[in-house]
């Protein structure tokens, strides 16, 4: 398929899926390929065939959705936000508390990379936690289960970290047993289900805030702001900004995206 193509394709197809556009530009060429190999499996010869059969089957709909899934993440991914997060967030966050576990949720969790970027982060300071994870990709979240990882995966960690969580295994780095225990996976869609909560922490970084169009952003803000602690954090990626027509936040520290629930 030529781009442009695939352009006119997806700049029909997502809104009605509730997904913007400008969120996929950059990451367009992996959808394009899925897409593609969609249409050869149904043996249609172009985009307009499957503008027609997604016209002609409101189940096709459910099958582009999951094609448009980009499931990218890296440990420690955004420096500065994740030294936020961990030395100042999870200390604040753990006085607070006292003795008891710090609540997270990674929503969107891909193979569990800021889940466990947090486990470690709160092990070696001594501070307890429970992370729920979510994602809607099953192959995610058995990937997250493994917690196995290429090197690229972790070159934003800081090397004593990478030494002192994972096991080298040939190419593999292996997260050791102890650092998995305080995280549980649980498959959900964020468009109809969310863990009940109430968190001390949400991180919610690049999949409603990029790819979900202006509605189901407001949507699912609202209920972000349901589910977190007064004077909680909710974390968006550095590209990313939080509705301004849903009050209830202010910045943590400017420029990083990490917001306070007042
Ligand atoms: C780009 S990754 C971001 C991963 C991680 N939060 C980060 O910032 O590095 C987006 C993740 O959201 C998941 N996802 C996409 N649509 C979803 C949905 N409707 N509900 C839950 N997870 C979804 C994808 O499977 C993917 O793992």
């Amino acid at each position: 398929m030529k781009d442009p193509d695939c352009i006119a394709f997806l700049q029909w197809a997502l809104p009605r899926l509730q997904l913007r556009w400008p969120g996929y530009r950059k990451v367009r060429r992996q959808v394009c390929k899925r897409v593609d190999r969609r249409m050869r499996a149904l043996g249609l010869d172009g985009v307009e065939a499957y503008r027609a059969h997604l016209e002609a089957d409101p189940a096709e709909w459910v099958v582009l959705d999951d094609l448009t899934r980009i499931t990218i993440s890296r440990f420690f991914r955004e420096r500065d936000a994740f030294t936020y997060l961990c030395e100042v967030a999870l200390p604040e966050l753990h006085q607070r508390v006292a003795q008891k576990p710090i609540r997270i949720w990674s929503a969107g969790c891909a193979a569990g990379e800021e889940a466990y970027t947090l486990a470690i982060a709160a092990h070696q300071q001594n501070i307890p936690l429970r992370i729920v994870a979510t994602d809607s990709d099953e192959h995610q979240l058995v990937r997250a289960r493994e917690a196995r990882y290429s090197a690229g995966c972790l070159k934003e960690l800081p090397p004593h970290w990478r030494m002192s969580a994972f096991e080298q295994k040939g190419e593999e780095f292996v997260l050791r047993d102890e650092l998995r225990a305080d995280v549980e996976f649980l498959r959900q869609d964020i468009r109809r289900d969310m863990p009940a909560g109430p968190f001390h922490l949400i991180l919610c970084r690049y999949l409603t805030f990029t790819y979900f169009d202006a509605r189901l952003q407001r949507q699912i803000a609202e209920r972000l702001l349901t589910r977190t602690i007064p004077n909680g954090f909710i974390a968006l990626g550095k590209h990313e900004s939080w509705p301004e027509d849903v009050p209830g936040l202010v910045e943590a520290k400017p420029g990083l995206r990490v917001y306070r629930k007042l």
